[in-house]
């Protein structure tokens, strides 16, 4: 059974209920993590719960915890589910349930939700085949740099992948990357590794700065800047990254074989840091 926490209560998800008019429901309006648990432990805690305080921020909603409680509370529903070493957290926040439906602010108590399921974390094999992409105009608001739960665009987009049998789509603004639908993408080009730069109109992902971080940890020389898609198109190797696939190669691009077509060697190089780091920072 799989216990979920809503509005102060941890309770059997079946049993979680909010009000139709909730704020989430009708509008989109709120915001979300996904933090990835390894061995029992969220992985870079704190990261993702400073994001959420941006997140936050940036929506005009108040943060409903401190830093402690939401430690505490996200410990207790991992804690529950002893059964799943590896987790997904997911955790939002909406502007809570009105009385009526008016786009304006009401005054009332945010809906606080958070679930955890089994994480399947990428296995070695995954890796080594790498996912399949294809590319399309990134249509989606100018504040992508928000975790909001107004994700239809990215749903949308995604599915052009899923449609194509296809594991992401990459977005192009302008000719130039941005990101995945729900993922950060690398590229590698003579050893070095490139990313744009983080702006509005890109997540900040959590992944993306461990990345970076194992990179300068290893003296892999890394650039952040403008891409283009025929940048992305003739790169060496191309990588995306998120908190449930962790660092997985691009091994198809809009029909095409990227470098070999299997895992490249810098991403390689990449997986066994990040394993490292997962298996002795999972907290942070
Ligand atoms: N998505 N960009 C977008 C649009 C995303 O939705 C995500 C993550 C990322 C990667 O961020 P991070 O490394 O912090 O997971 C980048 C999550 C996993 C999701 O929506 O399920």
């Amino acid at each position: 059974m799989s216990i979920c926490y809503l509005n102060g209560q941890f309770v059997p998800r079946e049993e979680a209920r909010i009000s139709p008019l909730d704020r989430g429901f009708l509008f989109g309006d709120g915001v979300y993590e996904v933090i990835p648990v390894y061995a029992g432990q969220p992985f870079r805690l704190g990261a993702h719960l400073e994001r959420l305080g941006r997140s936050l921020e940036g929506i005009r909603l108040a943060n409903p915890h401190t830093v402690a409680e939401w430690t505490s509370l996200i410990q207790r529903l991992i804690d529950a589910h002893p059964q799943w070493p590896e987790q997904a957290l997911y955790l939002q926040i909406t502007r809570g349930a009105d009385v009526a439906r008016t786009h304006a602010f009401p005054d009332v108590p945010p809906t606080v939700f958070m679930m955890t399921n089994a994480l399947a974390v990428p296995s070695d094999e995954d890796f080594e085949r790498g996912a399949a992409v294809i590319s399309a105009a990134d249509n989606r608001w100018l504040r992508c740099d928000l975790k909001t739960t107004a994700l239809l665009a990215n749903c949308l987009l995604r599915q052009l992948a899923v449609d194509e049998h296809c594991d992401e789509t990459v977005l192009f603004r302008d000719d130039l990357l941005t990101e995945g639908a729900a993922s950060n993408i690398f590229v590698v080009r003579d050893g070095v590794l490139h990313a744009p730069p983080k702006s509005t109109l890109i997540l900040p992902g959590i992944t993306y700065d461990v990345v970076f971080e194992l990179a300068r940890a290893n003296s892999l020389p890394v650039e952040v800047g403008e891409i283009t898609k025929d940048e992305v198109r003739s790169a060496d190797e191309l990588w995306m990254s998120s908190s449930t696939k962790e660092v997985m190669p691009i091994t198809t691009f809009d029909g095409k074989t990227v470098g070999n077509g299997r895992a490249g060697p810098v991403a390689r190089c990449m997986r066994e840091w990040f394993i490292r780091a997962r298996t002795e920072g999972a907290v942070s």
